[in-house]
């Protein structure tokens, strides 16, 4: 796949404005798309969104350092190239940085010549890597967070704040909507992610083996417990605990994982040794638990325990603004385990996308967009390469809505979504007007990924 220059990403941290604005000014020029962060904690929101193979970023800035920018863009993906910026003075600072895997620093006051020059270096290395790497230098399952939803960006500042701390944390949600990636995504935004993500699936194991797999067992503990086994607790030891359907778990197991929680300690079964352990638990369900308290299958004291906080993570038909992102990253994601160059989709397809319910979430937009890259002829999926069944429901939800009132932007409402809402797609039909229609064109012009203006184009009504 070729890198196209539009694909040339950069994200540039400083919490002084004219700085800001000078770096992107030259490297927009340069032809980066340029994404700025006026503080560490924004950067760090940034990284967790999106992939940034190149990062400029000031050392000192009030809160998150630039330091803590750097070890944030390599741990969610190694290939990061990162330049620190720092005055005279904190040389030592910027030593330290580079033992973090910075690529270079440059020194305050600098010539343009020097930063384009580092640049243009780390582009031709990393233009030499090839955009294979993208996926495959990546943390083996750590994964981006994709979305372009309100609900998703305030997810993931949820996650920058959590993930410092060694509270619980339960994610609730439906089957599908990406529990799993929000566990990992609060393990490696925080400082364990040097240590184990250990999973465990608490429905897939028999009450009694479930027991001995997450605290272990003693030789001869119970009939086939032939040799000691350590448990999932003493693995995830200084890292993070993933207990997954915790729903699942019977209630004198949910009395001893209470125990361990108080108390830091574990014993493993017939055994009566007491062992430290230190272990973050990140737990998710997709069943509703103050339901499962009120039939007694669920112990009241446990789930406090669990849910010092709590993420719910909606299910995709309330947040269709993250499509249009979710669309692009696996079009990219299989056409690269594909070996294809399938990266648009027709416009008739995204219309059925955004009319379509999600009952399996973005598992089943991942499964759909594979399948479509597999039978896609061109480098466009057509609406011929999506299932018929997902056709068929698109097509019975839009005879049924006949009567029901049009999805239209209220021109009375004064609310500031709606302002906002009107505002864009003024802009939007203004852009498209002066292209001509021409898609490809005004969504350069608009600095939208194509996919996000058609999606936008049917949102508003624009056709
Ligand atoms: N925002 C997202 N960005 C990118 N990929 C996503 C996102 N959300 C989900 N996925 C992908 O969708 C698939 C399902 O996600 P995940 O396994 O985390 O869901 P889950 O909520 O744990 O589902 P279940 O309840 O069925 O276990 C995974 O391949 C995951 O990588
Ligand atoms: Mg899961």
């Amino acid at each position: 796949v070729e890198q196209k220059p539009s694909d040339r990403r950069m994200l540039v941290v400083d919490d002084k404005a004219n700085m800001r604005e000078l770096l992107s000014g030259v490297f927009e020029e340069h032809g980066y798309q340029v994404t700025t962060a006026s503080s560490g904690e924004e950067a760090i929101e940034c990284l967790l969104l999106n992939e940034y193979p190149i990062v400029i970023t000031d050392l000192s800035m009030p809160g998150k350092s630039g330091i803590d920018v750097l070890k944030a863009a390599k741990s969610v993906f190694t290939d990061t190239e990162v330049i620190i910026i720092t005055a005279y003075g904190s040389i030592e600072r910027a030593v330290e940085a580079m033992r973090y895997g910075a690529y270079d620093f440059i020194t305050k006051p600098f010539q343009l010549s020097e930063i384009e020059r580092k640049i243009e270096k780390i582009q031709r290395k990393l233009d030499m890597a090839g955009s294979r790497s993208i996926y495959t230098s990546v943390h083996p399952g750590v994964q981006h967070i994709v979305g372009g939803s309100d609900q998703t960006k305030r997810m993931l500042r949820m996650i920058t704040k959590i993930a410092p701390t060694r509270s619980s944390v339960l994610i609730s949600g439906p089957s599908g909507v990406g529990k799993e990636l929000v566990a990992r995504a609060i393990h490696e935004a925080g400082p364990r992610r040097d240590y184990p993500f250990v999973a465990v699936n608490c429905a897939a194991l028999a009450p009694s083996l479930l027991e001995s797999e997450l605290f272990g067992h003693e030789k001869g503990a119970f009939t086939g417990a032939e040799d000691k086994r350590i448990g999932r607790f003493e693995r995830a030891h200084l890292g993070t605990l993933f207990l997954d359907e915790v729903s699942e778990i019977e209630p004198a197991i949910q009395t001893k994982l209470l125990r361990v929680l108080q108390e830091s300690e574990i014993e493993r079964v017939g055994g009566s040794d007491q062992i430290k352990v230190d272990v973050r638990i990140v737990a998710a369900t997709n069943r509703d638990l103050q339901k499962a308290i009120e039939l007694g299958e669920f112990r009241e004291d446990f789930y406090y325990r669990l849910n010092v906080f709590s993420l719910n993570v909606s299910a995709l038909k309330d947040r269709r603004d993250d499509i249009p992102s979710l669309i692009d990253h696996f079009l990219r994601k299989y056409s690269h385990e594909l070996g294809k160059d399938v990266c648009e989709v027709d416009d008739d397809v995204v219309e059925v996308f955004l009319n379509y319910d999600w009952p399996g979430n973005v598992r089943e937009l991942e499964n759909i967009i594979e399948r479509a890259v597999v039978l896609a002829e061109g480098n466009t999926v057509a609406r011929n390469d999506l299932p018929a069944e997902l056709l068929q429901s698109v097509l019975l939800k839009d005879l049924h809505a006949e009567d029901a009132e049009p999805r239209k932007v209220d021109i009375n409402n004064d609310s500031l979504i709606a302002r906002t809402d009107r505002l864009e797609s003024e802009l939007i039909r203004g852009a498209l007007e002066r292209f001509r229609w021409n898609k490809t064109r005004a969504a350069e012009h608009l600095g939208l990924k194509r996919t996000t203006l058609q999606y936008k184009i049917k949102k508003y009504q624009l056709d």
